[in-house]
Parts: structure tokens; C-alpha cells; sequence
């Protein structure tokens, strides 16, 4: 299996943090936050990861990472044009996937989990995808929500008004080499995007996607300063407790 890791976007979230960097060389607590999908990339046993990020600060990735040698992996670089969305992302690693399967990982997502085991089980099956979802107490509204019933999912809604669950999609997924068929097929959502989300109910509506529940703590660091503040704070008590 290959990597995927995503680092495009315009984080307007987080202006004026990112009015002149891109969000994923911001510190989370002692290293950039690139580091930490690039690191579970690595604990999942991947060994040719693909970066894939926009053009205004695609160099300053390479001169941070390198060759991916420090982290033991071996790194590639796509350009994302423009911001069409997570999905138009995916798209860019086609060739880099040359039919094998891939494991995604969006850049701003922190977690201490190793995902090792899911992919070792992943490359025995013939076709589908996994989501990894993670139950949450009260704010599932802000992410994608995952529907399941009987151990099998059933929707997934982008943000919506009414979560049907208290699962939140994170921004961690494997796909089979098909699924660059099915993006290709996909059309712009109402704010322009190619949604992740729209792609994972292609899956869905086959039948063929598992949740799997993040057992560790989670943070998608891009969604407000609270969040990336809380990532710090993990990052910082993680690390203490060593
Ligand atoms: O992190 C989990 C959430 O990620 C999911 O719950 C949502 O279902 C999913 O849509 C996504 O939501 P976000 O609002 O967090 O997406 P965001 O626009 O922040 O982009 C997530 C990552 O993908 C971020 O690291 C930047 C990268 N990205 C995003 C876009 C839109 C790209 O590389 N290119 C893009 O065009």
C-alpha cells in the first residue's frame, strides 16, 4: 500500500496564521504539523508516501522533508493548482498509486493510534474502502458524520444540522485502486469542491465501506485555534508522560 498524505487548501480558518504559510508547517507544540501524518504514515508500516500540497508554499515542503530519509520513508511532491477540494486532491496521486491501494491522511489530522494492523488486514481484501471514525461528545455537527447500523454504514453526511450519530468522519481512509474511478466520476458539490465525503458514499452505497473507530485521542487541528491549541496541549502531555 502507498501514502497519500494532503497538504493543499487555503486554511481560511486559521487566518492570520496562515495568510503567509500554509497550515500545515504551523508548530504543533515541538514540530510542524506535517510531521505528525508523515510519522503515522511510517508507524503504518507505508513505505512511498506522496505529499501533495498548493503552489505557493511547495518548496518550503521540500526543503523541511527532504527525501522523507529522516522518517524513514521515501517522499514524492504533487501540486494542487487550485483548492477543488479533498477528493481533486486524491486525484493527483493516480499515477503515484499505479493500482496498488492507498492510505490517506489529511495533514491537520493528529492522532497517536497506529494504524498498522487496519492496513496489514486492508491489503487482504479484494475491493473496498475503510473510513475511521471517532465517537465524540458533542460537536460531531462540525465534521462529517457516519452513520452505522448492525456494524455496517449507512450514510455519511457532510456537516450536517442534525447529526444522525455521534461519529465523526476523520480525515484518515483507505481506497482501493478503483477509487480514482469513482472520483472521476464525481461532480462539484455546492461550494465548488470535490467532496472526500461524496466519494466515501460511492463506497457506501456498494456496500463495501468499513468504519473503524479511532480508539485514540484525535484532533483535526485545522478546524479552529481551539483545536490546534488542543492538539498542542496532547502533543505537549504526550510527550511529558514519555
Ligand atoms: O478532518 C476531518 C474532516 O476533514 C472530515 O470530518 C470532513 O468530512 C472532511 O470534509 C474534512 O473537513 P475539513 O473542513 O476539515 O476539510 P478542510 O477543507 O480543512 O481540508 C482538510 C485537509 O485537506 C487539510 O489538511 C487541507 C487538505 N486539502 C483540502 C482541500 C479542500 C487539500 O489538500 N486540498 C483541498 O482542495
Amino acid at each position: 500500500m502507498k501514502g497519500v498524505i494532503l497538504a493543499g487548501g487555503n486554511a481560511t480558518r486559521l487566518r492570520p496564521l496562515t495568510w503567509v504559510t500554509n497550515k500545515h508547517l504551523l508548530p504543533i507544540y515541538d514540530k510542524p504539523m506535517i510531521f505528525y501524518p508523515l510519522e503515522a504514515m511510517a508507524r503504518a508500516g507505508i513505505k512511498d508516501v506522496l505529499v501533495i500540497t498548493g503552489p505557493s508554499h511547495s518548496g518550503s515542503f521540500i526543503n523541511l522533508l527532504k527525501s522523507g530519509k529522516d522518517f524513514n520513508l521515501r517522499l514524492s511532491y504533487e501540486i494542487q493548482e487550485e483548492a477543488g477540494g479533498i477528493a481533486q486532491a486524491i486525484n493527483l496521486a493516480c499515477d503515484f498509486s499505479d493500482n496498488d491501494k492507498i492510505l490517506v491522511i489529511l495533514g491537520d489530522n493528529i492522532f497517536t493510534q497506529s494504524l498498522k494492523p487496519d492496513v496489514d488486514e486492508f491489503e487482504k481484501i479484494a475491493k473496498g474502502a475503510v473510513v475511521y471514525g471517532k465517537h465524540m461528545a458533542t460537536e460531531s455537527k462540525q465534521y462529517g458524520v457516519i452513520e452505522v447500523k448492525d456494524g455496517k454504514v449507512v450514510s455519511i453526511e457532510e456537516k450536517p444540522q442534525k447529526p444522525k450519530s455521534d461519529i465523526g468522519q476523520t480525515g484518515i481512509y483507505m481506497y482501493d485502486g478503483r477509487v480514482f474511478d469513482f472520483i472521476k466520476k464525481q461532480n462539484p458539490s455546492t461550494r465548488g469542491e470535490l467532496e472526500v465525503t461524496d466519494l466515501n458514499n460511492k463506497y457506501v452505497e456498494e456496500g463495501t465501506m468499513i468504519c473503524k473507530i479511532l480508539t485514540s485521542w484525535w484532533v483535526d487541528a485545522g478546524t479552529s485555534f481551539d483545536e490546534l491549541l488542543r492538539a498542542n496541549v496532547l502533543v505537549a502531555k504526550e510527550i511529558k508522560k514519555e
